[in-house]
């Protein structure tokens, strides 16, 4: 094994194009960014790539496009292989959660979760992975979560969009490993962002929720970007298909 130098992971210089610039996506960013990795960041929300801007030592390619669409999804992974010469790594860390019991949900909402979720996924990483089969090497993880394995209650559209992540992942990094693409997902538990804020400020949520994670507590978004870069690194480079929990042992229960 290779001694622990400088650049252990293999990211520095990489060109990586992280989709979703909120809680998650934000904390790898400024993650790939202090390892000297070229950072570009699409997000439907200027807001939220204006706010990532601070937090960053290098400037940072921001794409503004609404990625459930195919053709935009595909321009987005474009535009960055244009700029950079390349996309190496795809982290996906877009998505969106609606709360509510099953019989309480009508078809827009099912659909819209599943196109935010589901389908930006899919086509993002179709893009990115016509160039990175191409060039023989690459690396996709996909942020999924637990709800893709346990059945927590009101979260029917959702749970369901993180099942279909973890098994078309698993497809996809077997149709393209021949190619030196690996392709993982990564599956956090709760962790404090703007997609859960509200929710956990509410009733007592963060303290029942804490309860049930054998760590006693939450997570944060730098304990979930480590796992992100290891998967996306050449230390990782014959692990594929794999869901990473990142969960303080939640699924354990
Ligand atoms: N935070 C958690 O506890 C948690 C737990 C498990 C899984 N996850 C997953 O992690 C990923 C990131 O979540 P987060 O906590 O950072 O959420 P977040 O709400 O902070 O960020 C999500 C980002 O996705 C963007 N987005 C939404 N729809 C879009 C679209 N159509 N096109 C482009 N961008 C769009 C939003 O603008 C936002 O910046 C999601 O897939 C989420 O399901 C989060």
């Amino acid at each position: 094994m290779s001694g622990i130098g400088t650049d252990w992971l293999g990211l520095n210089g990489a060109r990586v194009l992280i989709a979703g610039a909120g809680g998650l996506g934000g904390a790898c960013a400024r993650a790939f960014d202090s390892v000297g990795a070229r950072v570009a960041v699409a997000d439907r929300d200027p807001d939220h790539l204006a706010i990532l801007s601070e937090g960053l030592n290098q400037d940072f390619l921001r794409v503004v496009a609404d990625l459930t669409d195919p053709e935009r999804a595909a321009a987005a992974v474009s535009e960055v292989a244009a700029a950079f010469g390349s996309v190496d790594v795809l982290v996906h860390a877009v998505g969106i959660n609606v709360r509510k019991p099953v019989l309480d949900f009508g078809p827009d909402e099912w659909r819209r979760i599943q196109r935010v979720n589901l389908d930006s996924a899919f086509w993002l990483s179709q893009a990115a992975g016509r160039i990175m089969t191409r060039q023989g090497s690459g690396r996709i993880v996909i942020i999924s979560s637990v709800s893709g394995l346990l059945a927590h209650a009101n979260h029917a559209p959702y749970a369901a969009t993180k099942g279909a992540i973890n098994q078309m992942m698993r497809v996809v990094a077997r149709e393209w490993a021949p190619y030196g693409v690996t392709v993982n997902a990564v599956a956090p538990g709760y962790i404090e962002t703007e997609l859960t804020k509200a929710y956990l400020d509410k009733d007592g949520h963060r303290e029942a929720l804490s309860e049930m994670v054998p760590a006693g507590r939450l997570g944060n978004p730098d304990e979930l970007s480590g796992p992100v870069l290891f998967l996306a690194s050449k230390q990782a480079s014959f692990v594929t298909g794999h869901v990473l929990y990142v969960d303080g042992g939640r699924t354990l229960v």
